[in-house]
């Protein structure tokens, strides 16, 4: 009896039925976002997109954290304040909140301590907290609208970041095709795109990118069957935890959106989806895919693509007289 069931189900996945989903999917679609303080959400909004939280007063978090772009710069690594050389690939903002924690190696746990991280980084927008405090501060505009959302004026960086965070929260891509096709609609995807999905599966990609975000739940070893080469120095959790074990262990990215989110990888050395996906093949599960299987599994990454938020470019609220002079092109300290 137990071998006709297997003999049926394999008939079954030979004969395509697999390819509609069934509630056991490993892959969630993505949730539609609820917003709850609107009024919070805006400020954060602004202070996204506001440079004079940097030193310079010229790179906000959107320098690197593009929203036109999949929430990155398409850098291999970051360009920072100062034309700083950033030492590691900028994640994207999409669908962050909700992570396991934050950062490559998820030195941050959650989007508000995380935001008070690049304010401060020499290689990001090399501030400090007190000057992005003096800042906003002196910035009658800003005054106002943090009376409304906090109830009085007082700026300082708990309130800065918890703002940020409200807008990050919002960041969420639903409605991909490939949600789309796990919520019913059969001709979503192409015959392509399911036979990579079904690869993708039967492969074990799933094991480590899973869950609503296909990654972001756990930290796993870049390299597990294979050691990655690379020059770049990050050794993930390691340079926390100084155990070696840790070492090359990473948060495992989200692969939503991830055709937009070139190039891949913390280093930021593979290029392409082809070459991201060879290497994880190889390094990951000890398999080589052919060019069919390969472009495959590709077509299948794009369906991931959901929809961008949509959000209305914001009006900064003017500098006043009494906010510090921003000077580029000073001697960095
Ligand atoms: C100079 C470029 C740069 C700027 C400016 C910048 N970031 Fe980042 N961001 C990065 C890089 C690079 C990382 C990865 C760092 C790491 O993991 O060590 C990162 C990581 C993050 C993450 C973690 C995502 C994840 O999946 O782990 C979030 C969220 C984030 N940044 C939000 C922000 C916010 C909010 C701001 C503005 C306050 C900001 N960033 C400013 C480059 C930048
Ligand atoms: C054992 C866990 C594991 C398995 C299995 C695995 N991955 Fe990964 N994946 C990771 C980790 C960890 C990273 C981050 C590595 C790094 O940046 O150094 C990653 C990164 C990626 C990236 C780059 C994402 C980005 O934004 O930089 C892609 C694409 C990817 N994986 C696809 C796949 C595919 C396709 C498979 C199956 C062939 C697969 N992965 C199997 C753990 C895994």
């Amino acid at each position: 009896m137990k071998k006709l069931v297997v003999a049926v189900s394999m008939v079954c996945v030979s004969m395509g039925v697999a390819a509609q989903p069934t509630k056991y999917e490993p892959i969630k679609p993505v949730a539609p976002v609820k917003v709850e303080n609107p009024a919070l959400v805006e400020l954060g909004t602004k202070l996204f997109f506001d440079p004079r939280l940097s030193r310079s007063g010229f790179i906000s978090c959107n320098s690197c954290h593009n929203l036109a772009t999949g929430g990155v710069d398409n850098l291999k690594t970051s360009v920072g304040d100062y034309w700083a050389q950033g030492p590691i690939n900028s994640p994207t903002v999409l669908n962050s909140f909700g992570q396991v924690a934050q950062f490559w190696d998820g030195r941050a746990k959650t989007l508000e301590e995380q935001a008070a991280g690049p304010i401060a980084n020499p290689l990001e927008m090399a501030s400090t907290h007190e000057l992005a405090v003096e800042v906003i501060s002196s910035i009658p505009g800003y005054r106002a609208e943090f009376k409304k959302v906090f109830g009085d004026d007082k700026v300082d960086i708990k309130r800065i970041t918890d703002a940020i965070a409200a807008f990050e929260m919002t960041l969420v891509t639903p409605n991909s095709r490939f949600d789309q096709w796990l919520k019913g609609d059969s001709k979503a995807l192409t015959a392509e795109e399911k036979a990579g999905y079904q690869l993708f599966k039967s492969s074990g990609c799933t094991m480590c990118h899973a869950g609503e975000k296909l990654g972001g739940d756990k930290f796993m070893k870049m390299g597990l069957v294979k050691p990655y080469k690379t020059t770049n120095t990050a050794t993930g959790v390691h340079a926390l935890s100084g155990k070696d074990q840790d070492r090359m262990t990473f948060k495992v990215p989200m692969l939503r959106n991830v055709e937009l989110t070139y190039p891949y990888f913390h280093d930021g050395e593979a290029q392409t989806l082809e070459e991201a996906t060879r290497l994880m093949g190889d390094l990951q599960l000890g398999k080589r895919y052919t060019d069919k299987e390969v472009a495959q599994i590709v077509a299948f990454l794009k369906t991931l693509t959901g929809e961008q938020p949509k959000i209305a470019y914001p009006i900064l609220p003017p500098s006043s007289n009494a906010t510090p002079i921003f000077d580029p092109w000073a001697k960095k300290k």
